[in-house]
């Protein structure tokens, strides 16, 4: 059986490498083979651009090049370690994807949205996630707990609004695609947000084992 590619979004401070290692325990324990992964990023070149994009020295970058390299770490994570990863039975758990982008360089830096989405046809073709959990909460509140943790990099720099912006982008999205994105209340305590997290991930179990048993 193919493996499933579950994503986890969010702005900063949303607590989303806790959830992943929850989220990947869970499948574990169901038995499944997995992978945890994160953009940008996840591939030798996908992490060199990575850094490109995330150092505060760049902080001239032209939002159209962050658009670009954000599309380019993608086709190399993509066709390098998630599809290969995916083909060979494995579940993916990858920290942000193209819905960052829509957030992000779409809501944050207000780039066209039909931009973004003929990048993603021509990176991603039919490819995308089967499961993404938005973990949702105040742009104050998640920045004042990013920026209490190391330096701040590019993205986290950007003011509050910056991030409201990139907040409401995610929930339009979440709204747009309701079977596929789940949005988690992220402002409560980890334990909280944990145990939604592996019911949203047991659900997305039954389903596709039933999507099997049907001969999907
Ligand atoms: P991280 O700190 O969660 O690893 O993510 C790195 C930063 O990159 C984060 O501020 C969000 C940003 N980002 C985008 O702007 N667009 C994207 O498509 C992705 C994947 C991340």
């Amino acid at each position: 059986m193919r493996g499933h590619f579950i994503t986890l979004e969010g702005i900063e401070g949303a607590g989303k490498t806790t959830q992943r290692d929850v989220v990947a325990g869970c499948l574990r324990e169901a038995g499944l083979q997995v992978i945890v992964t994160r953009e940008p990023g996840g591939s030798d070149i996908a992490e060199r651009i990575r850094t490109l994009l995330l150092d505060p020295a760049n902080v001239g970058m032209h939002a159209d090049t962050e658009l670009l390299l954000m599309f380019a770490a993608r086709a190399e994570h993509l066709h390098r370690r998630i599809l290969p990863a995916l083909g060979a039975g494995t579940w993916v758990v990858c920290d942000r994807f193209t819905d960052a982008t829509y957030a992000y360089q779409g809501g944050g830096r207000g780039l066209p949205v039909e931009h973004i989405a003929t990048l993603e046809q021509l990176v991603q073709r039919d490819h995308r996630p089967d499961l993404t959990l938005l973990f949702d909460l105040p742009a104050e509140v998640g920045l004042a707990r990013a920026r209490g943790r190391s330096a701040p990099d590019r993205f986290e720099s950007e003011q509050v609004q910056f991030f409201e912006r990139v907040r409401e982008a995610y929930l339009a999205r979440a709204a747009l695609e309701p079977a596929r994105m789940l949005t988690i209340d992220a402002g409560r305590e980890p334990e909280a947000v944990a145990a939604d997290s592996v019911a949203a991930v047991r659900a997305h179990l039954v389903r596709a084992q039933a999507g099997q048993g049907a001969g999907g």
